[in-house]
């Protein structure tokens, strides 16, 4: 993992989402669990993309955690070309182990580092499944979840396509206040404990950094995509598509 070519699309390694600790060895059982929607929406991202993409399609997976993406991908497009992009060795451990029972090792590359640290470029598509809401918005300080887009506009090709799945809303108050508490019932409703509920809730107050839709779309534009659509939401997930414009870098 270079220091350079990632600007500011870092997220803390020791934070409350620590991904080489014991949290990345639970994560995926908790998010079939708190994330509603988890399945569908990878198997509408994979339909979308079918529809745009060719056989011989090149798709960057960001933040390929267990690998859960690539596989569900890989076993219906085993023609598509797979680089996977983590900073967290060992979420990168169990997407290679999952990857090699899948019988996908031959068309999947995977990189340690940020999006930056890949060196080819000219994707089809990038994928950003649960990523950018641990990446701060802070406008005056330069924008990690902006340098994110950006930097995953820089690996694709012009006409490519992002699919960007994140939390999104303003917890705090209105609506998605109201959302927030039937999220939480949801877990609960699915099983989670208090105990569990209570730690779960606690990771989110400290690292997570919420964007509402609109300025989602802001930094997407910023970024160079176009055709953006909001293609599934779920409570306060929300999944968006968009293509890479010729102007953008
Ligand atoms: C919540 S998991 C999501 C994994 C998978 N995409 C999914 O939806 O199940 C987030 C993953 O993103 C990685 N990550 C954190 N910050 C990142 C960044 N700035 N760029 C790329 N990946 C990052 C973490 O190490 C972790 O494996």
């Amino acid at each position: 993992m270079s220091a350079a070519g990632h600007g500011r699309e870092r997220s803390r390694d020791d934070g409350p989402f620590d991904f080489d600790g014991e949290y990345g060895q639970s994560y995926e059982a908790l998010a079939h669990t708190v994330i509603p929607g988890y399945e569908t929406a990878f198997e509408q991202a994979l339909a979308i993309l079918r529809g745009r993409l060719g056989t011989a399609a090149r798709i960057l997976v960001v933040g390929a955690g267990t690998g859960i993406e690539i596989v569900k991908f890989g076993a219906r497009q085993p023609e598509w070309r797979f680089t996977g992009v983590d900073p967290s060795r060992q979420m990168l451990d169990l997407a290679r182990q999952r990857i090699e029972e899948a019988g996908l090792a031959d068309v999947v590359r995977l990189v340690h580092g940020f999006t930056g640290d890949v060196e080819t470029g000219e994707f089809d598509a990038v994928t950003c499944f649960n990523v950018m809401h641990f990446l701060e918005d802070e406008p005056r300080g330069g924008s990690a979840k902006q340098a994110l887009l950006s930097q995953m506009a820089a690996k694709l090709r012009a006409g490519g396509s992002l699919v960007l799945f994140d939390l999104h809303g303003d917890p705090t108050g209105g609506v998605d206040a109201e959302m927030f508490g039937a999220w939480a019932d949801l877990w609960a409703l699915r099983g989670m404990d208090p105990d569990g509920a209570g730690r779960f809730r606690q990771r989110i107050s400290e690292g997570i950094h919420w964007a509402p839709e609109e300025r989602i779309r802001e930094m997407l534009a910023a970024a160079g995509y176009r055709r953006v659509h909001l293609f599934f939401r779920s409570l306060l997930y929300g999944a968006w598509i968009g293509e890479k414009g010729a102007a953008a870098t």
